[in-house]
């Protein structure tokens, strides 16, 4: 019986219950959830027992032939996400603190009843708690847009293997993808690349991003907005020059790269800008969250600028590195004016006077993860080396991928420890969690399922599951069977 993240106890026990279409859902009505987790749980169970289970309140619960799901309160222990599922003879249970942890708790009976022969699942005793609170997965839709109705779809995927951020890379040097009201060129000329003879290219519209988020709200993921700063800016450069250091025209990028041409901190309209931009995008997203890049950001036009010399001048700056942390500080404070708090990729520990409330994301390695939690930062890790999967999991794959992406196999993935060990147990509670990213420079939409896909599954086993006993044969035992779900669920996952 193969679930996929593990649990953390499971227990078997002898027996089946019966899964048919008499079967009631009961769930107390009082239940405060963004999402209707009785009617979720009966369209869940349609495909595998060919018919739609009622849902009635639960204030008569009669212990046979039913599925119960409730919150008990004083559970605590479960916390916001953990949930007990009974499966007895005569009836299942499912209990949670919190609904969140239902709506786990029915993923979990998902892939068990997804085994079952004629209704049959076997009788079982789940407590289940996941090991980290930030589990997510990084889709750019920059570099090539990815349809409204594929990104609903893996904010459902990634909901089925308990998976609750999904960050979009929505700004790059190729391609502005997100409708801002104030600056409405960033998507009449930001949007759209040369391709050949023709342009690619296209974007979310402000509505489109709100149906997005409201989607993600009701399977419990947040969604993570990124506006990449001060570097990988071209996009937003070739709608309004002005931004840039030398104030000249430039192209979206065709090719894939860092460009020299990024904002320049030091105008005070570049700041008028990144805040009407941040101020939209705070309004359409309600995370507390918000990513702004700051990755590989080069200095060259910083350095012959007269308004960054001047303003390097003006604050003492030895270093062209303190601009970008000029530029994260006044961002970080504004974007605490609206209740909200700055992530940024590790280069932001190197740029100096970075805010205590920002949390850094671990790319190049674990190294930023281990500096930034021993500075007291809060952490995401996302290191290349392990859940990069834009890389080739084979050497088949490799073929078509640039030479410097590092192979990384899902036994790889599955060895990857969110928390560094060389952090102290004080220092360890800093780390949220990870990410893992799918980069499509290399991957068109189309791609995506293959790159992602079987590696996410063990991916969610590392954010989710216990770290001790992990136990590789194991998990390719269970992935095996998790293969044909993922079949059955239309995953064009990759094949050697
Ligand atoms: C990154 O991969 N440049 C964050
Ligand atoms: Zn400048």
């Amino acid at each position: 019986m193969a679930i996929i993240p593990l649990p953390q106890q499971i227990e078997w026990k002898s027996g089946f219950y019966t899964l048919q279409a008499d079967v009631r859902i009961f769930i107390d009505s009082t239940i405060q959830s963004p999402t209707d987790l009785g009617d979720y749980l009966a369209d869940s169970l349609r495909d595998n027992i060919q018919c739609t289970l009622s849902v009635e309140d639960a204030s008569e619960k009669p212990k046979q032939n039913c599925i119960s799901l409730g919150l008990e309160e004083g559970n605590e222990k479960l916390g916001e996400e953990g949930y007990e599922l009974s499966i007895h003879e005569e009836w299942i249970q499912l209990t949670a603190w919190k609904p969140a942890g239902l709506f786990y708790g029915i993923q979990t009976l998902r892939q068990i009843a997804s085994h079952s022969e004629n209704g049959q699942i076997p009788c079982v005793q789940i407590r289940d708690v996941p090991q980290y609170p930030w589990r997510g997965v990084l889709l750019d839709c920059a570099r090539h847009f990815l349809d409204k109705e594929f990104i609903k779809r893996y904010i459902d995927l990634s909901a089925h293997h308990k998976l609750n951020r999904l960050h979009l890379h929505l700004t790059d040097d190729q391609g502005w993808r997100i409708e801002i009201k104030k600056y409405p060129e960033l998507t009449k000329v930001g949007a759209y690349r040369k391709d050949g003879d023709g342009v690619y290219g296209d974007f979310y519209t402000q509505e489109d991003l709100r149906e997005i988020v409201e989607y993600a709200e009701k399977r419990f993921v947040t969604i993570i907005p990124e506006f990449e700063m001060p570097g990988h800016a071209s996009a937003a450069i070739a709608s309004y020059p002005h931004l840039s250091c030398r104030g000249e025209s430039i192209p979206v990028q065709t090719k894939w790269g860092i460009f020299a041409d990024v904002f320049c901190p030091g105008k005070e309209s570049t700041f008028e800008f990144l805040e009407g931009v941040l101020d939209e995008i705070t309004q359409i997203f309600p995370s507390e969250f918000i990513h702004i890049g700051g990755d590989e950001a080069p200095r060259d036009r910083w350095k012959e600028c007269p308004h960054c010399q001047k303003r390097m001048r003006e604050n003492d700056f030895q270093q062209e590195d303190e601009l970008q942390g000029y530029l994260i500080k006044r961002i970080a404070e504004f974007l605490a004016s609206k209740n909200r708090r700055l992530i940024g990729w590790d280069e932001i520990l190197d740029v100096g006077g970075l805010p205590d409330t920002a949390v850094v994301q671990s790319w190049r390695g674990m190294k930023g993860a281990i500096r930034a939690a021993q500075l007291h930062h809060d952490v995401i890790s996302s290191p290349n080396q392990y859940v990069y999967f834009d890389y080739p999991q084979d050497e088949q794959q490799q073929k078509s991928k640039p030479n410097w992406m590092r192979m990384t196999p899902i036994e790889t993935v599955y060895q990857f420890q969110p928390t560094p060990p060389e952090l102290s147990a004080e220092d360890s509670r800093r780390v949220w969690g990870a990410e893992c990213t799918m980069w499509t420079e290399h991957a068109p939409q189309e791609k995506i399922d293959e790159q992602l896909f079987p590696r996410i599954c063990a991916f969610s086993e590392t954010v989710w599951s216990p770290g001790e006993g992990r136990d590789w044969d194991h998990f390719q035992e269970r992935l095996q069977s998790h293969l044909k779900r993922l079949d059955r669920m239309g995953v064009n996952y990759y094949r050697p």
